[in-house]
């Protein structure tokens, strides 16, 4: 076992492991690899291994891993200001925000941490907007089954999985799930006291499963004939994941809210609420906070991965590249009948397998591809926008071989 040097110490991959298992909260099933350096989509690991990325830290690391315009940008930042707080100006949030607003169509940004932070702005400013209007019980929240918008109290309100939720019950109340694909439901469930509906253009942790056209037109004929604002969660899917600056407008959705983060600060964190101007014009001094958020070295970063993405072409790389990703994908599950169906846009794809999806991860894993599993049976795959069709190939044979190995199936 290699080595890797901490504080003068020489530590090996299993004195990392034991130092975690003693003190670290130990909520994280990890994967016993110790990981220490990236190049572009490859990762080294403490013991020698190196690994193509197809996972990006699950949809964080846009600009691959070892990125210099990232590392020199946020390194000189380090070097003139980090942080100041909200209690004073910078000169970078506006520039963020700015960006945002161009991108998405919706004017005002609230910066924070985490997508579940942004999640949390939503709710809270969906809420306030009525609160505004003088409906103080318009409070309400519809969401999605198979949703997912993360592990703060609130934002867990929203998320479907209960395995999630049962060990922190009371959540927020009065969140009503609907099928997923249920236009009926939809409309059955929204009343006068919702708030909003919220919604990710494409499920993420639940399984890669796209926003059917119908519940699309479904939202935006409900949130038309009750007023019902609508939050797109575009953390996973959005900036850039699918080859489009947000997911929203492949589907004609049309939010007043929406949260961002994973690939906004290309790894250094960082997460936003978006809204339109109605919902902004609700707000007022001192409704919401974050000591963190949106400071210089976040916003640093988030300058960077968008300069990259809108002037660097790099939105266009994500769909040309994930149209070849597509074509690779189709033609695996056509040789493998394991694979039931294949679900995605762009850069982020889920292969839904007719049985357990671990091994599958675990035999990629043991060939130096990462990957992961969602929802059970499916196989999800987020590489780097940097990612270049040679590795999207090699990639695609390495899953092969796993694919071959877990179920035992003579390739093809
Ligand atoms: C769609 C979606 N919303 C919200 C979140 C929560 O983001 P975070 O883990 O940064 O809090 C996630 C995380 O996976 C997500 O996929």
């Amino acid at each position: 076992m290699t080595t890797t040097e901490a504080h003068g110490k020489t530590r090996t991959a299993a004195d990392v492991i034991a130092a975690e298992s003693a003190h670290v909260l130990q909520v994280y099933r990890r994967n016993q690899v110790v990981l220490e350096r990236g190049r572009g989509c490859r990762l080294f690991a403490a013991d020698g291994r190196s690994f193509l990325d197809f996972l990006s830290g699950i949809g964080v690391a846009a600009l691959g891993h070892g990125h210099p315009g990232l590392a020199a940008a946020i390194g000189a930042q380090a070097l003139e200001l980090i942080h100041t707080s909200n209690l004073f100006f910078h000169p970078l949030q506006g520039q963020v925000a700015t960006r945002l607003s161009d991108l998405s169509g919706l004017p005002r940004a609230f910066f924070c941490n985490s997508g579940a932070e942004a999640i949390e702005a939503c709710l809270k400013f969906a809420r306030r907007y009525w609160r505004a209007q003088g409906a103080q019980d318009r409070t309400r929240f519809v969401a999605l089954e198979h949703g997912f918008h993360g592990r703060t109290m609130g934002s867990l309100s929203v998320t479907w999985d209960d395995h999630y939720r049962a060990p922190f019950a009371p959540l927020v109340p009065e969140v009503t799930f609907v099928p997923n694909d249920d236009p009926a439901a939809l409309a059955a469930a929204v009343g006068d006291k919702t708030a909003a509906i919220i919604a990710e253009p494409i499920q993420g942790e639940g399984g890669v499963r796209p926003l059917s056209a119908r519940m699309a037109a479904a939202i935006n004929e409900t949130c038309g004939r009750t007023g019902t604002l609508l939050i797109a969660d575009e953390v996973q899917c959005g900036l850039g994941r699918t080859g489009r600056p947000f997911h929203f407008s492949a589907l004609g959705l049309k939010p007043d809210l929406m949260s961002i983060g994973k690939a906004l600060g290309a790894g250094v964190p960082i997460g936003a609420a978006l809204f339109s101007e109605r919902v902004a014009a609700a707000a007022a001094f001192g409704d919401h906070g974050s000591t963190y958020g949106g400071n210089l070295l976040a916003c640093r970063a988030a300058l960077v991965f968008l300069e990259e993405l809108v002037d660097g072409g790099l939105m266009k790389h994500v769909e040309q590249v994930g149209r070849h990703a597509e074509k690779q994908l189709r033609a695996l599950a056509a040789a493998h009948p394991e694979i039931r169906e294949v679900r995605g846009a762009g850069l982020m794809w889920g292969l839904d397998l007719d049985r357990p999806a671990a091994p599958v991860v675990e035999a990629a894993l043991a060939k130096g591809l990462l990957i992961n599993r969602t929802a059970e049976t499916v196989i999800r795959l987020l590489p780097p926008y940097v990612i270049s069709e040679a590795e999207i190939d090699e990639g695609v044979a390495l899953l092969d071989a796993a694919l071959t190995a877990a179920t035992g199936k003579p390739q093809s």
